[in-house]
C-alpha cells in the first residue's frame, strides 16, 4: 500500500519531534535528505512554501496552498500530487510528528536531470514536505526586549530576474545582510532596493506607521501570507493602510516598525540601525495588531485542525 494511504505511516508521534515526506515516502528529520545532483540544490531552482499550525490547527492553510500551486505554475514544475494529497501529507507530517506548534514546510525542486544534460525539461520534478517544531524569527522573549532591525544597502535580487512573489531560496543577499547585522551588534537585517526603498527582510515582510498610517512596500517583496493578515485586521480595525514604496528615510522617522512573517505573525521592532523609535516598544498600532493577529487563529474560517488520531 502506498505511504498516502496507508494510515500506519502516519501514525501519531511515530516520529516524535518532526516528520518529513521524501520520495513518496514518511520519514524521520534524520532521513530528509535529496540529491547532490537536484538542480534545486545546485541552481537554487526550487519553490517552497511554509505554512504553520498553532494548537493542533493550522493557521490560513488554503492561502498558503494556493501561493504554492501558483509557483509552481509560474516556474513550470509539475508535482504528481492534487492539492487535496498535499495538504493530506502536510497533515501526515504534522501528526507523525506529533506536534501541535509546527513549521510546515511543501518544497518543489526542479530534479535530477539525465547525467550531462543542461535542458530543465528533462528534469523529473520533485516534491517533499517536512514538519517541525515551530520556529520563531525571533523569540517572545527577544520580541519584548526590543529587537535592533538592521538596514542593509544591499540590493534585493530585482523582481525582473528572479520573481519575488515566488517564494524561493535565492537568499544570498539576505544571508549577507544578517551577516552586517550581527557584525554590527544588532538583531536581524532587510535590504533594499535600487531607488532606495526597504524590500524584505530574511523570512518577513516589513511595515512602519507613522502618525497613525500603516504602510508596507507594494512590489518587490514576497506577498507574504502574514502581510494578508496584516492588511485585511487594518481593514477590519479601521487602521488606514497604504501599500506604496516606503524609502529609508521613512523608517529611520517611524513612530514604529513592525515585521509580519508565518515565523511569529506580527513581530515588533525596537530600534532601526541602533535607534530607538519614536515610540516607545511596543507601539499602541504594533500591539493591536498584534493581538488581533493571534485571536484570528481561533476563527474558523482560518483553522484546519489537525486529526491526531489515526
Ligand atoms: C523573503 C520573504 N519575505 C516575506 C516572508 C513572509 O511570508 P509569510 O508571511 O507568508 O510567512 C517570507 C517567509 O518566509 C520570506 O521568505
Amino acid at each position: 500500500m502506498d505511504a498516502l494511504n496507508d494510515a500506519r505511516s502516519t501514525a501519531p508521534g511515530r516520529f516524535e519531534g518532526g516528520a518529513a515526506f521524501c520520495e513518496g515516502r514518511y520519514v524521520p528529520l534524520s532521513e530528509a535528505k535529496i540529491s547532490l545532483f537536484d538542480w534545486g540544490f545546485t541552481r537554487s531552482d526550487a519553490t517552497y512554501d511554509v505554512a504553520s499550525t498553532w494548537q493542533g490547527a493550522f493557521f490560513r492553510l488554503d492561502d498558503h496552498l494556493d501561493r504554492f500551486f501558483a509557483s509552481l505554475g509560474k516556474l513550470r514544475m509539475t508535482i504528481p500530487y492534487s492539492r487535496a494529497q498535499v495538504r493530506q501529507i502536510l497533515h501526515g507530517c504534522v501528526r507523525a510528528g506529533g506536534l501541535k506548534d509546527a513549521y510546515v514546510a511543501m518544497v518543489c525542486t526542479r530534479g535530477v536531470p539525465p547525467r550531462g544534460a543542461r535542458d530543465p525539461r528533462l528534469a523529473e520534478n520533485r516534491f517533499y514536505a517536512y514538519a517541525l517544531p515551530f520556529v520563531w524569527i525571533a523569540p517572545r522573549d527577544k520580541q519584548l526586549a526590543g529587537i535592533d532591525m538592521h538596514i542593509s544597502e544591499r540590493l534585493r535580487i530585482p523582481a525582473a530576474s528572479v520573481d519575488p512573489t515566488v517564494k524561493n531560496y535565492h537568499w544570498l543577499d539576505l544571508v549577507q545582510s544578517m551577516f552586517e547585522a550581527y557584525d554590527r551588534g544588532r538583531d536581524t537585517s532587510c535590504v533594499v532596493d535600487e531607488r532606495g526603498n526597504i524590500t524584505e527582510g530574511p523570512g518577513f515582510n516589513i511595515f512602519v506607521v507613522r502618525g497613525g498610517v500603516v504602510r508596507t512596500p507594494d512590489r518587490g517583496v514576497l506577498e507574504g501570507i502574514s502581510r494578508r493578515t496584516v492588511i485585511e485586521l487594518c481593514d477590519r480595525l479601521g487602521i488606514p493602510l497604504r501599500q506604496e514604496p516606503v524609502p529609508v528615510a521613512d523608517v529611520l522617522a517611524a513612530d514604529e516598525v513592525f515585521l509580519s512573517s508565518t515565523g511569529g505573525g506580527v513581530l515588533p521592532i525596537a530600534k532601526v540601525n541602533g535607534q530607538p523609535l519614536r515610540l516607545a516598544h511596543p507601539g499602541p498600532t504594533t500591539t493591536r495588531l498584534y493581538d488581533a493577529y493571534w485571536a484570528m487563529h481561533d476563527e474558523p474560517a482560518y483553522r484546519d485542525p489537525v486529526e491526531y488520531t489515526p
